[in-house]
């Protein structure tokens, strides 16, 4: 079982070069079929990484790649891995447009491993489960799992 711990999810302004990423990302989303792409609320999750102690980070299913671009944005050292391959190129396309030096891995966050303090998962209900059991199996103890189930319910959570 994972304990959760409080959250600053109090709304900030991003920077014109943070809105203008979030703006271009969603716009190549679109060009791409990906039924499993639903973007979370980028001004949500940006007040909530800002909040947070810039350490490795890790998105599990990272789509066209904007929280983890929003991410090295912040100064966070940012990986996202994602099984679409379509919206990986794409995702690695962006970031490399607008200079980031965040990664992107090709691939199943239950298969693929990366050390990170902070892992952020956006995924269907039914998931959540499987995506915490994995966190308490296979990551370490110090680290946190945000779990963004909607705008108004982003959760940090951690091992007791
Ligand atoms: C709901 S979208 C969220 C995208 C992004 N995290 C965001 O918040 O905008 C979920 C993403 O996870 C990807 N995905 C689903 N299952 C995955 C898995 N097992 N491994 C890697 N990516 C996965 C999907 O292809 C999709 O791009």
């Amino acid at each position: 079982m994972l304990s959760e711990i409080p959250l600053n999810t109090k709304i900030r302004a991003m920077p014109k070069s943070a809105s203008l990423f979030v703006n271009d990302g969603l716009s190549r989303s679109k060009t791409i079929n990906c039924f499993d792409f639903v973007p979370s609320d980028y001004k949500v999750v940006y007040a909530v990484l800002y909040s947070m102690p810039r350490e490795r980070f890790c998105e599990w299913g990272s789509g066209i790649g904007i929280i983890t671009g929003l991410a090295d944005m912040l100064g966070f050292d940012a990986c996202g891995i994602e099984i679409n391959d379509q919206m990986a190129t794409a995702s690695r396309e962006l970031l490399a447009d607008f200079g980031l030096s965040a990664t992107i891995k090709t691939g199943d966050y239950f298969e693929i491993s990366h050390d990170a303090d902070i892992y952020f998962a956006y995924c269907w209900p039914g998931q959540i489960l499987r995506v915490e059991q994995n966190f308490l199996s296979i990551i370490p103890d110090q680290a946190k799992l945000l779990i963004y189930y909607s705008a108004e319910d982003v959760r940090c959570k951690v091992k007791p």
